[in-house]
């Protein structure tokens, strides 16, 4: 049986995933207003990852008797001076993900809970997934600063990337 404190934590991860999706989105819209299709592709796909995130976590309540309890989610930020910093954005946005899941992570165990633990395992796995892919294009985009053709080749890179459900995706 999950406490009462657990669930509620829980919840506020489901919430939270959903705003992340809804952040990746508004930066997906920044890219495409500058005509940026690949980065738009790019935090396209994010904002589905995070949706799937936050339904993993939606299923694991159920599947644990929960109940879950949708929030109202903050309104996202809108404005950015460029894609280098829509990058740093994401990248600090990860950082606080990662450290929610610690956080998690560190009720789970204090109250003995090894069945949250384990789904939370997949999600700390997820994270040093999540933080490596920004800081790696981060300095692709710092690279190509004074490059026009260099930036023009990554958004036709990130074009590519699509959502797949990971194959362990049972929560
Ligand atoms: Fe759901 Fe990008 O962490």
């Amino acid at each position: 049986m999950i406490s009462e404190r657990l669930m509620k934590a829980l919840n506020d991860q489901v919430n939270y995933e959903f705003y992340s999706s809804y952040s990746y989105l508004a930066m997906a819209a920044y890219a495409e207003a500058e005509d940026l299709n690949g980065f738009a592709n790019f935090f396209r796909v994010q904002a589905q990852e995070e949706l799937f995130h936050a339904m993993k976590f939606y299923d694991y309540i159920n599947q644990m008797d929960g109940r879950v309890i949708l929030q109202q989610i903050d309104k996202p930020q809108i404005e950015f001076d460029s894609v280098l910093h829509l990058f740093e954005a994401g990248y600090e946005h990860e950082k606080t993900v990662t450290q929610r899941i610690y956080n998690l992570t560190d009720i789970a165990t204090e109250e003995r809970e090894h069945a949250t633990i384990s789904l939370l395992k997949w999600f700390i796995d997820e994270q040093v997934e999540e933080e490596s892919s920004f800081k790696s294009i981060i300095t692709k985009l710092k690279r190509s600063e004074s490059n026009p053709a260099a930036l023009y080749m990554l958004d036709d890179e990130l074009a590519t990337r699509t959502f797949t459900p990971p194959v362990d995706a049972q929560a």
